[in-house]
């Protein structure tokens, strides 16, 4: 999954975010984390510190994202697996959610 640490430039842009099995769907804007799109939308994802930090939140995911931390609680290798922290990532493109598969 490509991935930027820079901010997202296209913050008035609005994706679409889907779980997967349960194949919920939600808007997903460019300028706020995929956590928040999909509380806002009623859609429950595991969740916790929400600040990148305590890894509730991991999964794997197809899309890309991006992240404002410096260097959000995942390794090299999770991240090259795709894993994601949807509580501080902000999507890039449209996003789908494994959550089947939280690590
Ligand atoms: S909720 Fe803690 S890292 Fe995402």
């Amino acid at each position: 999954m490509p991935e930027t640490a820079s901010p997202p430039s296209a913050a008035g842009l609005v994706f679409s975010a889907r779980t997967e099995p349960e194949g919920e769907r939600f808007d997903a804007p460019a300028g706020q984390p995929l956590l928040q799109s999909a509380l806002q939308a009623g859609v429950v994802l595991r969740s916790s510190c929400r600040n990148g930090t305590c890894r509730t939140c991991l999964c794997r995911a197809r899309g890309q994202v991006a992240y404002r931390i410096e260097w959000p609680g995942l390794s090299a290798e999770e991240k090259a697996e795709n894993y994601i922290l949807p509580c501080v990532a902000y999507p890039l493109s449209d996003v789908v959610l494994l959550t089947w598969d939280q690590g």
